[in-house]
């Protein structure tokens, strides 16, 4: 394969700002259409990145264009229908977290694309931010991961719940948190969890305690009714520490010096621009890479399955025992 002829659906917030940015900075992409149900969005975004053709029809540019690979960059209760006709279609597919809105949708479009011998991804950028990767060598280095901490807060006090209800904080936004636990952990063998309703009249703050199958600890802090958008990491292993604030530098201290060495995250990126410094680029890197080697990507649609499982675990398994949150109830 020559170049990827990527086929892009969406024209909205995140196609504009991060992915067609890192997308047209690739020699070994050709961006050959574009599909946006808004006349005026798709043929701006087109005009920005030159991109040839435009459609107001996805099944129409599928039909139509040969393509190699298709973004489908949409809100999560969008996607489900789209990234099966794309995949029946025999073309990969990335997909912006999350893997839909449920962990049945999420394994459902796995499995898609496992019968149908494509790939999928799902944009976990936070797994390929440049930062967060460095500080992941030097703890491997050490043996690896003994304890992480995943925390996500926002302030969103009496808010709106996301998409009008059409999915809930953990599974949506919050999943970012949980996804690096299971990056930085591996697979989660017991867990405790405290779920609460605090300044919202849906769930807005998720707490667990995990126990990974490697024997590895892992907690997740997450709450949308305090300050601010804040959002961290810790990764440690033997006799090294590494405290990570992806928006900004990570400390690492080793062997018990009090004097931490820092790493901004712009320097471990090499660049000021948030799509690369975020991991944006680096995920769309990725997922090109895998499509033209044919290899199975980190954050494929069948990992992040797994971390929906999670997200279902927390719900269904309180550090009290009782049911007020579980899926469902
Ligand atoms: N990784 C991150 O940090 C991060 C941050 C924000 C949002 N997101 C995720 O990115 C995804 C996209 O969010 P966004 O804010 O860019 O969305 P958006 O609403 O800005 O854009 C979606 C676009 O899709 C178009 N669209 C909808 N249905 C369509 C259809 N059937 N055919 C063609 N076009 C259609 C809309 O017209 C719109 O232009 C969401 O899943 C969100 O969770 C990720």
């Amino acid at each position: 394969m020559e170049r990827v002829r990527a086929g892009l659906i969406g024209a909205g917030g995140m196609a504009n700002a991060v992915h067609y940015p890192s997308l047209a900075e690739f020699p070994d992409v050709e961006l050959v259409a574009l599909c946006d149900l808004m006349p005026d969005k798709r043929e701006k975004t087109a005009g920005r990145f030159g991109i040839p053709k435009t459609y107001g029809d996805y099944r129409e540019m599928l039909d139509r264009e040969e393509l190699d690979a298709v973004w489908v960059l949409m809100p999560p209760h969008h996607l489900f229908d789209i990234v099966i006709q794309c995949v029946k279609r025999k073309k990969h597919v990335f997909i912006e977290k999350p893997p839909g809105v449920t962990y049945d949708q999420s394994r459902m479009m796995a499995l898609a694309c496992e019968q149908n011998g494509v790939l999928g991804m799902c944009g976990f950028n936070r797994r390929y931010i440049p930062l967060i990767r460095k500080c992941r060598e030097r703890v491997d280095e050490r043996g690896g991961v003994i304890q992480c901490v995943s925390t996500f807060y926002k302030f969103h006090v009496h808010g709106r719940p996301y998409y009008e209800g059409a999915i809930d904080i953990l599974s949506c936004d919050a999943v970012h948190a949980v996804d690096m636990l299971r990056w930085m952990g591996g697979e989660p063998a017991h867990l405790a969890a405290h779920v609460a309703r605090r300044g919202n009249t849906f769930d807005d703050s998720f707490n667990a305690l995990v126990q990974f199958e490697s024997g590895a600890t892992g907690v997740l802090l997450a709450n949308w009714c305090v300050g601010a958008r804040t959002h961290s990491f810790e990764m440690h292993g033997m006799g090294i520490s590494c405290f990570i604030n992806p928006d900004d530098r990570a400390l690492i201290f080793v062997d018990g010096k009090l004097d931490p060495e820092v790493i901004t995250t712009q320097e471990a990126a090499g660049s000021d621009e948030r799509h690369n410094f975020y991991g944006f680029c680096a995920e769309n890197r990725h997922f090109v890479d895998c499509v033209r080697s044919g290899s199975t990507p980190s954050s494929s649609l069948d990992d992040a399955t797994r971390t929906m499982r999670l997200v279902n675990q927390i719900y269904a398994t309180p550090v009290d025992g009782s049911r007020e949150h579980w899926p469902g109830r």
